[in-house]
């Protein structure tokens, strides 16, 4: 079909004939979308995704409460106590963070080492499960003594907990694993991406050009207007997401203002 393809793109050049334009056009439409069918993971239904994201809200318009790294304040985050006690707040859901040990066990940890939340000190990539175990995850929790017992919780004990209490689960998947891939694994895991407006152009929200070069500083917006049109009406289908949340100031005051009206895309 290629060779085809670039056959009468070569007799088109050298005789200026208007109909193979006209055929390779067609042709070329035609592999894209086909391309595009057999490439893109499937999409969940809109009723699927809808219920997932409103699944227990007490009221149509009542913001849903998830509790964010199991609500890292209360208890120390991403802990089993964190969870239970979230349950007991009245949050829906909970979010937390998934990454893997050394020998390839998944683990519930935001931070890339364990030196802000544990006695330990090191990449979380350099530990196996037996010595990740070890470490007492409450340890710089201001409310620690509260909370004697808590270790690193394997995926698992909070996969099953979550479910026993009937909480939702939001994993933040850590370690650049892309969304494609979870799909992939099981195409009934939803999985969603967080999306930051100018995240080209910009160091952080509001913050100051990535770029010195007058010219990148004028082109790094206009690249992020493209990514973001293209993300919403078919880069997504490729990432395998089924949802990009917006992560920027002023939608979340809008969002505010709007009592949980969300605007997820479906
Ligand atoms: C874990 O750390 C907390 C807070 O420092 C402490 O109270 C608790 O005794 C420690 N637990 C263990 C098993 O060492």
């Amino acid at each position: 079909m290629l060779v085809m393809i670039v056959e009468m793109a070569l007799t088109a050049v050298s005789y200026g004939l208007h109909i193979y334009f006209t055929i390779l056009l067609f042709c070329l439409g035609v592999l894209m979308f086909i391309f595009y069918r057999l490439l893109r993971f499937p999409r969940p239904t809109p009723y699927t995704v809808k219920c997932f994201l409103r699944r227990g809200a007490p009221a149509r318009n009542s913001p849903i409460i998830i509790a964010h790294r199991g609500g890292g304040l209360e208890a120390p985050e991403n802990t089993l106590a964190a969870f239970k006690l979230a349950k007991e707040n009245g949050a829906l859901g909970v979010e937390f963070d998934l990454d893997f040990t050394k020998d390839g066990v998944p683990v519930i940890i935001h931070d890339s080492t364990v030196d802000r939340t544990t006695d330990g000190h090191g990449q979380v990539y350099d530990f196996t499960y037996e010595e990740i175990r070890r470490l007492n995850a409450s340890a710089k929790h201001p409310l620690g003594e509260k909370f004697p017992d808590e270790r690193i919780p394997h995926l698992e004990e909070v996969v099953d907990l979550c479910v026993n209490l009937g909480l939702q689960m939001y994993i933040d998947v850590k370690a650049a694993t892309q969304p494609g891939r979870v799909r992939r694994a099981d195409p009934n895991i939803l999985t969603a991406l967080t999306w930051r407006k100018m995240v080209i152009a910009n160091k952080d929200y509001y913050g100051p050009s990535r770029f010195k070069e007058w010219w990148k500083q004028l082109l790094a917006p206009l690249l992020d207007r493209v990514w973001e049109l293209h993300l919403h009406s078919w880069v997504y289908d490729f990432l395998g997401v089924f949802c990009i949340s917006f992560s920027h100031g002023s939608f979340l005051k809008r969002l505010l203002k709007k009592n949980g009206k969300t605007r997820e895309r479906v």
